[in-house]
């Protein structure tokens, strides 16, 4: 077993009762919640440089808890993420996602059910940014447009190179559209150690940070550059930048996957899955409810969960209502006794999920609603 995963505290993840608990069942750890969130803004340097991605939660309750602490600003990737925010109260969102298709007129919906909300929206071809241009201008409005840039993850966005000052320069020039800056995702870093994860985060930063000071030297305005995922954030907060925008989502919430990876992040996963014994007719083996439908599967088979209470289980087989671990300790379990599983990689895995189950030191307090898993809100 990975030294970060043994160190994990069944204790901390334990319920101390169950009984009412439907499985599979999302679980929110609040006081580890709270233990990331404070320490994501004391590593970012201050609530005023961060902008969370919500899209590791998608919960309306987890954005008033960050609006508590002071932070302002959020980021999302789908057009539900961004209603749920301008519904919580947020007024500076950024909708990290090039907007094709019936996403334009509904980027538009939702502008002008939210006239007070600072909305940007992702480019990187002209297309979708003459597209933007038309349908903002129609309805006289002005949508905040940041260059996406390829970070070397080879993702989306545009290499910072000639094309893009190009582009930005075009971004400039249009109606309906006001520049916003520039956007870096480098979520690809994931070296486990921090030197090693440093200097690659840096040296791969000097084309975007070059482009933004050329732009600027044009006379061109640069209002801020959103950068970092959960990997790149603590060094890119170092940098002390004034119009750096630090962007991880994975922090809320956290999860064993990020925990392997970076050692160097004392951050706590405080999200798991409520599962129960199904069957356990085979020697050695349990068969849990907590299939793909609830563990997302996007993870390696054998990789998607890790038991507090069985640190040494592991995966034979994972379908859509069941997975079956092997462990030593399976004689002491009988069809109907619930465990604790800590998903790989939350994201994916809070949105299989409507609700969540809110514990506070080991008690089931609230239910917290996963409100943008959906495709659709209103808009
Ligand atoms: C564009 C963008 N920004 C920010 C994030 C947050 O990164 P992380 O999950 O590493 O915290 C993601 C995650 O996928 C992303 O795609």
């Amino acid at each position: 077993m990975n030294q970060m995963l043994a160190k994990i505290d069944p204790a901390v993840y334990q319920i101390a009762d169950a009984s009412e608990m439907n499985s599979p069942g999302l679980i929110v750890y609040k006081d580890l919640l709270l233990g990331n969130l404070s320490e994501m803004i004391r590593i970012a340097g201050g609530p005023e440089n961060l902008r969370p991605h919500c899209k590791t939660h998608k919960m309306p309750a987890v954005i008033d808890l960050l609006q508590d602490l002071g932070v302002t600003k959020h980021k999302c990737a789908t057009l539900a993420e961004a209603e749920m925010l301008c519904a919580a109260g947020v007024r500076d969102v950024v909708l990290a996602y090039q907007m094709v298709g019936p996403n334009v007129p509904r980027l538009m919906q939702l502008m002008e059910i939210y006239p007070d909300v600072r909305l940007a929206v992702l480019v990187d071809h002209p297309e979708p940014l003459e597209q933007l241009s038309v349908a903002a201008d129609a309805k006289k409005l002005s949508v905040d447009v940041l260059l996406d840039i390829d970070s070397g993850m080879n993702r989306t966005g545009v290499l910072a190179s000639e094309a893009a000052f190009h582009l930005y320069e075009m971004i400039c020039s249009m109606p309906g559209i006001r520049p916003a800056g520039l956007h870096w995702y480098d979520g690809h870093h994931r070296q486990s150690d921090l030197e090693e994860r440093r200097a690659a985060i840096l040296q791969a930063l000097v084309p975007m940070t070059t482009l933004r000071d050329q732009l600027l030297l044009q006379g061109l305005p640069v209002p801020k550059v959103l950068v970092a995922g959960t990997g790149s954030f603590p060094v890119l907060a170092e940098l002390g930048e004034p119009n750096l925008e630090l962007t991880p989502g994975t922090t809320t919430l956290y999860d064993i996957g990020y925990r392997e990876h970076f050692p160097d992040i004392p951050l706590q996963p405080a999200l798991g899955v409520l599962t129960r014994v199904v069957s356990c007719n085979r020697a050695g083996h349990l068969t849990l409810d907590c299939g793909h439908k609830s563990i997302s599967p996007d993870q390696p088979a054998g990789q998607r969960a890790f038991f507090p209470e069985l640190p040494e289980a592991v995966e034979l087989g994972h379908n859509e209502e069941h997975l079956v671990i092997q462990t030593d300790r399976a004689e002491h379990y009988s069809p109907g006794d619930h465990l604790v599983a800590l998903p790989r990689h939350v994201c994916p895995t809070s949105a299989l999920h409507q609700s969540a189950y809110v514990m506070e030191g080991g008690r089931l307090v609230e239910q917290w609603a996963v409100v943008a898993r959906d495709r659709v809100i209103t808009v």
